[in-house]
């Protein structure tokens, strides 16, 4: 029996009884498989509140771990966050070093708990540059988690999307070189091969939050058919509920990958 009935007459017209939200469900056929987000704002959100950057970042990892959380809870089987990129580089020296040091205490705090939710965490970016402490605990933290499959974590740090198509084709034409293969034999998915995201799927959704529309050299591969998601939300106050409602928008998206929907001609 519907609730309605029991009511008096014309009562859920005055009410503006609405239909049911729509809500995100674990498991739902329609959700991305993969979401990469570049987690933007970190600094802003400190500066509203009279904090240091680093304040910034703190509450960043946060939610870090919430959204990871979620991808888990909900099914999602890759989340690809960007936590530095090779321009990154350009910050004052001591914002620089206290992410490194963000970076390697939190993985070194977190990686069993992830461990224990069947999460694999991966590292995309050049280890070139990075502290050898801190080139150490990544080596680490990936091979503890390799066995997992639940949820695949891919954490950006010292990334550039040029700098890693032209590692790539480095790599590629050395073993065309030595294997003496045909140009012909190079394809989109040898290159692909090369990358640091060799193996897994394209992003289906990119989130960018604190307002700026830009791709800033993340995913510049990967990301040809991507849906892109823009939010003035900053990264600190992004949590699970702002993450659902980019994934409903998402879920809005028609994706042709460049053909057309099914039953049009126009
Ligand atoms: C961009 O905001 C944020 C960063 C460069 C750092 C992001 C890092 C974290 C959230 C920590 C992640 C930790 C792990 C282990 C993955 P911004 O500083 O550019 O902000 P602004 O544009 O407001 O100045």
């Amino acid at each position: 029996m519907k609730i309605y009935s029991l009511l008096p007459k014309g009562f859920a017209k005055r009410a503006k009884l609405t239909p049911r939200v729509q809500t995100i469900q674990p498991g739902d056929p329609g959700l991305p498989r993969h979401v990469a987000i570049i987690m933007d704002g970190n600094g802003r959100w400190a500066r509203k509140r009279n904090l240091p950057r680093t304040s910034g970042h703190e509450a960043g990892l946060k939610r870090v771990r919430e959204i990871t959380e979620e991808c888990g809870r909900l099914g999602i089987s890759y989340l690809t966050l960007f936590a530095f990129s090779t321009e990154n580089w350009k910050r004052p020296a001591s914002e620089v070093s206290f992410l490194m040091n963000l970076f390697h205490e939190s993985l070194q705090q977190v990686t069993e708990e992830l461990h224990g939710q069947e999460v694999r965490i991966r590292f995309l970016g050049l280890h070139d540059g990075l502290s050898p402490a801190l080139r150490k605990v990544i080596k680490q933290v990936e091979a503890r988690t390799a066995v997992n499959q639940r949820l695949n974590l891919n954490l950006a740090i010292n990334y550039g999307g040029r700098s890693e198509i032209v590692q790539a084709v480095r790599q590629l034409v050395s073993a065309a070189q030595e294997n003496g293969v045909d140009v012909e034999k190079i394809t989109e998915e040898r290159l692909a091969g090369y990358l640091f995201t060799a193996g897994q799927p394209d992003p289906d959704l990119l989130i960018r939050t604190s307002g700026e529309q830009r791709i800033s050299n993340f995913l510049l591969w990967q990301m040809a058919y991507t849906e892109l998601y823009f939010t003035a939300t900053l990264w600190p106050d992004f949590g699970p509920a702002e993450f659902r409602e980019a994934l409903l928008s998402y879920q809005k998206r028609s994706r042709r990958f460049g053909g057309i929907m099914e039953g049009r001609v126009k």
